[in-house]
């Protein structure tokens, strides 16, 4: 399929299936060219590194910088080049070298010939993809006072809507002040930073002084789910009732709002979010945007930005995106981020339908009004959609809605309604509720046609939206329909997504700047809300990271992602797309801060893999921030599965095609000195794993040992899945590292 054909494909079905869930992303990929006043569109430059500048105090340096890029920026106007300082919208000076500027496309292009000038990158807009999540992976609940201190010096920044500081769930209370390492800031009208909040910036179009404050609800749903303090009695209206907390409650939050309602996230203020959060200090990035589709690493801002994080050490954690259960839309795919499917707990949300002659339908919706008295149920002819509604009036009764397009529940509202019924043929039994403005149920097809039979021959049809109840998921934990699925498309060869953590009917705090359910005319404020997504996931994930990070200050990125995937619960949930749909499994905070042997990673690995992707000599600046690195003869004949990833992706052309291929790994000993690992093999039929040599000895010399997993075979063609799982096992006994292998056919992919 065309690329173009794919995506128009891809948008359609997520309008469908997706358009109820307002909290999810709106089908992004908008690569708007923001113009402001004329024919200019903002451009991320990226230049070399001005050495020059290095032995400036950093307030220096940065004017520094700044004469420079006007200095480029001037030579390329042709009308008054005194205009260039107007022209910019950021300069990236702290950790990444360039700057964004309104530029025409002659302007541009006149800039990309001049020296210093690494790449020229267009706008790209990405979009936020939504109590018992942590005891369900097993983290101990804790205000711990042994435990708080070391948590005292982890710093998390998010990259999400903002905050709202006043939620209990950031209370600084019996939190020190801020590590000394803290290099970082809170706006200046931003008046609430304290212990616990210890930055507040935002970023918007290149003004830093607009609010950080969350008018969404969103970035204080995910701030709170990676560190938010413990607090008991958290609860939506009574429903998912007890202690909401985050993974690390005594971690510090660094707040960098880049996302601003529809208009989205864009490439040139999530880079300057990465360019101070980096300088600032921070352990652990937490991005809960992407897109519908990947964009080549090059091309990818948050990809750039998570690679100059990796180079200080900086872990970064992004949710995979809401575009399944379709393959190949996991759509935030580097190696040097940690990408998050989602899952549900066991603990998921019903809303219940009587109707009037007693039979009770179960749905999806989360309904957390007072039950209703006995309305009567009315057809709506035009499927509720908003245009069939204006200036109906439906008061006090239950629309019987169809297939509804749900983008917003105001038109219903509107009406008077007192409830609405709708059905979806995705219906899916085990996966995510949405608020809406009025008592709303969706349920399956079938009862839904049960329905219409009751509807057509009662004479008095009645029906009551019950207000939502938990109910226990013994399949937990499954993976969500809505989670986008891999393979990695910019690089078969590594597994995406990573790692899964829970992302469905997720309770944390909320804003009460936001409405429960996001619409306007909803006038619902509440303390902690339930919403759904892969970015409710991410945060798990960063909490699960930084909970690493406390324990281990040093480690890379690669080490921690290590410890995070070979640590992980592996699933087996029946999905026909297995490690595609929930990469290593579920996410084990507890067992991912002592995992035995880590696969190490470092700046000159990644580059090695960008030289074996391909990539010609802009790109690879692009991504580096130099033109001085160079790819090896070596390197440039090398494959992307020779990358030290914890887990194997293995591309084969199709069923019954013989393959081979070898994946050269290096562990580190992170636990005792003289531990002695042995591997196993678990494979399918078909396919042959062997792993040579097949024990490590380390020592206390010895930290670093290396294998070679051959994997071969033919996969077998089955009516259950598309591919063929296997794993390979190391153990000394105590521990248990174990990477997922995964094999599958490029002709189900494209
Ligand atoms: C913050 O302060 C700046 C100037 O100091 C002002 O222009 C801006 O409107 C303020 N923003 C908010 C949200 O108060
Ligand atoms: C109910 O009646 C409507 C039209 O009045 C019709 O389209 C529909 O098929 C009927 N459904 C059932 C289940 O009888
Ligand atoms: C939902 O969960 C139940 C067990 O709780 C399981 O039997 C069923 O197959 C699941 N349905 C889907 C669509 O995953
Ligand atoms: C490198 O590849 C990109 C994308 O294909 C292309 O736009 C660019 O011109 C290439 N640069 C060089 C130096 O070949
Ligand atoms: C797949 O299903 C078909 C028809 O149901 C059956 O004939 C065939 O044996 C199945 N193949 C496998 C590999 O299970």
């Amino acid at each position: 399929m065309a690329p173009s054909s794919l995506l128009a494909a891809l948008v359609g079905v997520l309008l469908f299936s997706y358009a109820a869930a307002i909290h999810l992303p709106r089908a992004g990929l908008t690569a708007a060219a923001a113009s402001n006043g004329g024919d200019t569109k903002v451009y991320v430059v990226f230049t070399e590194r001005q050495p020059a500048t290095a032995e400036l105090a950093e307030e220096e340096a940065g004017a520094a910088i700044a004469a420079l890029h006007h200095d480029m920026i001037g030579s390329v106007l042709l009308d008054d080049s005194s205009n260039a300082a107007d022209r910019v919208v950021y300069h990236y000076s702290r950790s990444l070298h360039g700057f964004a500027a309104r530029l025409t496309e002659d302007e541009k292009n006149r800039l990309a010939g001049m020296d210093g000038v690494l790449s020229i990158h267009e706008k790209v807009v990405y979009r936020p993809q939504t109590t018992r999540s942590w005891d369900f992976l097993g983290l101990p609940q804790h205000n711990d006072p042994v435990r708080l201190p070391f948590e005292n010096d982890v710093i998390i920044g998010m990259l999400d809507t903002g905050i709202s500081p006043d939620s209990e769930s950031f209370s600084d209370d019996g939190l020190p002040p801020p590590p000394a390492k803290w290099k970082g800031v809170c706006s200046k009208n931003f008046t609430s930073c304290n212990n616990k909040i210890i930055g507040a910036r935002a970023y918007y179009n290149g003004d830093r002084t607009v609010s950080v404050l969350d008018d969404e609800g969103h970035g204080t749903h995910t701030s709170s789910t990676a560190a938010g303090r413990a607090v008991a009695g958290a609860s939506l209206g009574g429903l998912a009732g007890g202690i909401a907390r985050g993974a690390v409650p005594g971690a510090r939050l660094a707040v960098y709002k880049v996302c601003f309602g529809e208009e989205g996230c864009s490439s040139e203020d999530i880079l300057a979010a990465f360019d101070d959060a980096i300088a600032d200090g921070v352990d652990v990035i937490s991005a809960s945007i992407g897109m519908v589709m990947p964009l080549d690493y090059p091309e990818d801002p948050l990809s750039v930005g998570a690679f100059h994080a990796m180079k200080r050490g900086v872990v970064t954690s992004v949710s995979a995106g809401n575009s399944g259960p379709i393959l190949g839309t996991v759509s935030n795919v580097s190696p040097w981020t940690v990408s998050v499917a989602a899952t549900a707990t066991d603990r998921l949300i019903i809303s219940e339908l009587v109707l009037g002659d007693g039979k009770r339908i179960q749905g999806n919706g989360i309904t957390v009004f007072a039950n209703l008295g006995k309305p009567s149920l009315l057809l709506d002819p035009g499927s509720c959609e908003e245009e069939h509604l204006q200036g109906k009036k439906y008061k006090g009764a239950v629309l019987l809605c169809g297939s509804g397009v749900l983008t917003s529940s105001s038109a219903m509202y509107s009406t008077g309604a007192e409830g609405a019924v709708m059905y979806s043929t995705q219906y899916d039994d085990n996966t995510t509720a949405f608020s809406y403005a009025l008592p709303t149920v969706i349920i399956p097809k079938d009862d839904y046609d049960h329905m219409m039979d009751y509807y057509n021959k009662s004479r008095h049809p009645m029906a009551i939206v019950k207000k939502s109840v938990t109910v226990k998921n013994t399949a937990a934990p499954t993976v969500a329909k809505f989670s986008s699925r891999g393979p990695n498309q910019v690089t078969y060869g590594v597994l995406k997504p990573d790692i899964s953590a829970p992302g469905v009917d997720i309770l944390a705090a909320w804003s009460p700047m936001a409405s429960l359910s996001g619409d306007d005319v909803d006038e619902r404020r509440v303390k902690y809300n339930i919403i759904s997504g892969t970015s409710m996931s991410c945060p798990h994930v960063t909490g699960a990271a930084a909970y690493v990070k406390s324990v281990h200050p040093s480690w890379s990125h690669a080490a921690v992602l290590s410890a995070l995937v070979t640590t992980a619960t592996p699933m087996s949930s029946g999905d026909p797309e297995a490690e595609l749909a929930y990469g290593a499994g579920q996410v084990n905070p507890m067992g991912a801060r002592y995992p035995g042997l880590v696969y190490d990673a470092s700046v000159e690995d990644y580059v090695d893999f960008l030289c074996a992707q391909g990539y010609n000599s802009t790109q690879l600046a692009a991504m580096t921030g130099s033109s001085s690195t160079a790819c090896s003869d070596e390197a440039r004949s090398g494959n992307v599965g020779d990358l030290n990833y914890p887990s194997i992706s293995v591309p084969v052309i199709n069923h019954g095609v013989s393959f081979a291929a070898e994946f050269p790994r290096t562990v580190t000993n992170v636990g005792p000195d003289d531990s002695v690992y042995r591997a196993t093999v678990t494979t399918v039929p078909g396919v042959d794993v062997d792993v040579t040599p097949d024990e490590l000895a380390f020592s206390a010399g010895t930290k670093k040992l290396s294998f070679k997993v051959t994997v071969s075979g033919k996969l077998l063609p089955s009516n259950t899945t598309m591919g063929a799982s296997a794993s390979v096992v190391w153990s000394d006994g105590r521990h248990s590292v174990r990477s997922p292998i995964y094999v599958f056919p490029h002709k189900h992919v494209m």
